[in-house]
């Protein structure tokens, strides 16, 4: 039976998505395809109705509606009831089941390098739904401190507060202020969308040595400025597309109850850049 996955959201057409899910599928000769779906912030409830009278098996979710989408959902896994959003549906004849595969997605190339994190301190750029499901991995893990910086202050406060929730420490700073940043960080991480651009590094680079992990999650360009700055101080290096291939990895299991492919999709992601 042919089965059809989409991941929906705004803007769709950069996603790797349906480059990797696809590969995966053609690699596994599985009888599936994996369409990006575009759909505007207003327009999330018609857009699931359609996909909803297509069928469709399952979905990712992406910006702007990883948060939106939780109350479309007839039901929720653990993770998403712990960060707020979801970021894998199932489709079971109409009923949507939500999962949260961001914060899993987010550790597992930490832990693929034994890098330990309990009691770390983590400097965190940016305060949006890629941050929310990063903290409450950090929490899940026992870091001691995070200090998130970002350019809305409000947001993060409430991320922030979101943080000392889950019982860890939390601070806040400015991102005007980020050059009187003094401490020793074992991991640094951009979940800002600074670096898609290609804008510079911003991370004052003193706080940055061979024992710091840095990790951003920006994908595109794989080698963003922060990064590069990074590799010139020998910093452990984590890059953006690990992540994004871990979520998609985990996708690809809840979906379809088997092993996902990895290499196969693995290199989809690099040829894909
Ligand atoms: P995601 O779901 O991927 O986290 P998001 O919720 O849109 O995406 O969050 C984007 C993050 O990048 C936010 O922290 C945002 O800062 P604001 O909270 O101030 O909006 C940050 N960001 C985006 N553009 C930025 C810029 N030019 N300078 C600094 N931070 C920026």
């Amino acid at each position: 039976m042919l089965r059809t996955f989409a991941v929906i959201g705004d803007p769709i057409d950069h996603s790797l998505s349906p480059t990797i899910h696809n590969a995966a599928y053609r690699h596994l000769d599985l009888e599936c395809t994996y369409i990006g779906y575009k759909i505007n912030k207003n327009e999330l409830e018609s857009g699931i109705q359609s996909l909803k009278s297509i069928k469709i098996s399952g979905f990712n979710v992406t910006i702007p509606h990883k948060i939106e989408i939780m109350k479309l959902l007839d039901d929720v896994d653990e993770n998403c009831k712990l960060i707020g959003a979801a970021n894998t549906i199932v489709n079971d004849n109409g009923s949507l089941k939500g999962y949260n595969t961001d914060m899993d997605g987010f550790l597992e190339p930490i832990k693929n390098r034994e890098i330990p994190i309990r009691n770390s301190n983590v400097l965190l750029l940016g305060a949006g739904g890629a941050s929310r499901a990063i903290i409450a991995g950090f929490a899940k893990e026992h870091v001691k401190k995070i200090t998130v910086v970002n350019r809305t202050i409000e947001k993060a406060n409430n991320l922030s507060k979101f943080g000392k929730n889950l019982e860890i420490k939390s601070d806040v700073i400015p991102i005007d202020d980020i050059e009187t940043l003094n401490e020793n960080y074992d991991f640094i991480v951009n979940a800002s969308s600074l670096g898609l651009n290609n804008e510079s590094n911003i991370i004052p680079t003193k706080l940055i040595d061979s024992n710091t992990t840095v990790y951003d999650i920006v994908y595109k360009p794989v080698n963003t400025a922060l990064i590069k700055d990074s590799k010139k101080k020998n910093a452990e290096i984590i890059y953006g597309y690990e992540m994004l291939l871990s979520q998609a990895v985990r996708s690809f299991e809840i979906w379809l109850g088997q092993k996902a492919p990895y290499e196969a999709m693995k290199k989809a992601i690099l040829g894909g850049f």
